[in-house]
């Protein structure tokens, strides 16, 4: 196959090249018909003469259907360039139109979906994805993935693969549960985090990592929430939260120079507020500091610091308000049980982004003994202690250095710089806002075999629409 991209036939003016793409759009001038095709790059546009053998064909074609065209490229007139498309200079006097695969009738228009209800935009994914602003998004996706890989690698940090099939750690979600074939009964849980790893990590002396990783939260769902997201997780030793917020807010100022040079920052330096800052001037702690909301390249970066350690619950009990591996401040460790819960601060900070809690972090308590007495202020009763946490209290007994990190809510962060409201727009296949996914049908129902082999009965209960 000699295929000729769009975005390289300006260059090509009198050579007889074959394009493949989609058939993007069709027009009829006075007999003659353009066809635009589009193909991953961009759009050329195809001329069909009247006499042509192939012009009731491209006449006929569907939008979307996929076609090759060989012919000569053709320079424009001048009046007729295009500089809104990449092979405008020139266009293609069509030989053979081949349709290789036909378009049936389309859901919906893919020029401008924001009228199209995203319960179809996610069953048709595959034809949404094939949108401008879709793909632009993947791009960016994926130019960010490699910006982030190049950045910590250059800095000494190891990407390194954590399981997905494990136990619970605790991040404040329900988790998602995986059943045991060989340990009947037993289930693993899927990761709500790689927390427990990574800390492990540095007790094995790998002392600098990071994953772009996928977590797992049965939670409510929001527009800034899914149950599968990814994370840029990073943990370091031998660090204290200035190291990792200098870190986090280099790679992330330098990703956005880099990939989305358009936009400007507000505040520079980037502020560092107290939590109690935050909730006394904004009432929240992730306030939106830009000064025009309707300026979509402005950006109002800030931190949030010194958090609380502990967070009263709805049943009035109190509960981490990061986790239960964050490192309680120096001042307050001694007799934190004594004091009010809610005034002992942690070395916990959050990155917020236009409002948006971006990234979350803290440094870990790597004293095992301090460790356990926030187990038991946190009501863990020993046996559950043992049980839930006994491998890392283990683990902190041969040598742990001091620690730290943070994980940037990949999603949410990509969300922002795209100018999108929702983390859907830049997740390629996300579930709707109750969790399903209406491309693939799931979750769904499975064979009552495999449900033996798995040792579970279920309820039957009616789908829910
Ligand atoms: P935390 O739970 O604060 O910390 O998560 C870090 C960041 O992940 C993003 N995030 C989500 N994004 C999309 N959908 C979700 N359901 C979702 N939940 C969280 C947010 C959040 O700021 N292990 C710790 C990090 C650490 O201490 O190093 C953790 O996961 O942007």
């Amino acid at each position: 196959m000699n295929r000729v991209l769009t975005k390289n036939l300006n260059g090509l003016v009198g050579e007889k090249v074959t394009v493949f793409g989609w058939v993007n759009s069709k027009r009829n001038h006075g007999k003659i018909t353009f066809l635009d095709i589009r193909d991953r790059y961009g759009i050329v546009q195809v001329v069909i003469l009247p006499g042509n053998n192939d012009y009731e064909k491209a006449e006929k074609v569907s939008i979307e259907s996929v076609v090759s065209v060989t012919g000569e490229v053709v320079k424009r007139p001048e009046n007729l360039v295009n500089k809104n498309i990449i092979s405008g200079d020139v266009e293609i006097q069509s030989e053979k139109l081949e349709v290789i695969s036909p378009c049936d009738k389309l859901p919906f228009e893919l020029d401008d979906t924001s009228g199209v209800l995203e319960e179809t935009r996610l069953k048709y994914r595959y034809l949404d994805l094939r949108t401008k602003r879709m793909k632009q998004n993947l791009i960016n996706r994926h130019k960010s993935n490699q910006f982030i890989r190049n950045y910590l690698s250059k800095k000494g940090y190891l990407e390194i693969e954590t399981p997905l099939l494990t136990k619970s750690t605790p991040e404040g979600a329900r988790d998602f549960l995986v059943p045991s074939r060989n340990q009947a009964g037993m289930f693993y849980a899927l990761p709500q985090s790689p927390q427990q790893y990574k800390q492990l990590l540095q007790i094995a002396g790998i002392e600098k990592y990071f994953q772009i990783v996928r977590n797992f939260r049965d939670e409510d769902q929001r527009g800034d929430r899914q149950p599968e997201f990814t994370q840029v997780d990073i943990e370091a030793s031998f660090v204290d939260e200035k190291n990792i917020i200098k870190l986090t807010e280099n790679l992330v100022l330098e990703l956005i120079k880099t990939i989305y040079p358009e936009k400007y920052l507000t505040l520079t330096p980037i502020p560092r507020l107290t939590h109690k800052e935050a909730m006394e001037k904004y009432q929240t702690d992730r306030p939106d500091l830009r000064k025009n909301k309707n300026d979509k390249n402005e950006l109002a970066i800030c931190w949030v610091v010194d958090f609380p350690m502990f967070e009263k619950k709805e049943d009035g009990s109190f509960g981490p308000s990061h986790h239960p591996f964050t490192a309680i401040k120096k001042e307050f460790v001694e007799d934190f049980e004594k004091q009010d819960p809610e005034k002992v601060i942690a070395q916990q900070y959050d990155l917020v982004i236009n409002g948006n809690e971006v990234a979350g972090g803290s440094i870990r308590t790597h004293d095992v003994a301090v460790l356990k007495r926030v187990f038991e202020f946190l009501d863990h009763s020993q046996a559950d202690i043992e049980e839930k946490f006994g491998h890392l209290l283990k683990a902190f007994k041969f040598g742990v250095p001091p620690h730290g990190g943070i994980a940037i809510g990949y999603d949410r962060l990509l969300m922002v710089l795209n100018n999108e409201n929702n983390i859907r727009e830049v997740i390629p296949f996300p579930k709707t806002g109750d969790g399903r996914d209406p491309l693939m049908d799931s979750p769904c129902r499975v064979d009552k075999k495999q449900l033996d082999e798995l040792h579970i009965t279920t309820q039957d209960r009616k789908r829910k629409k």
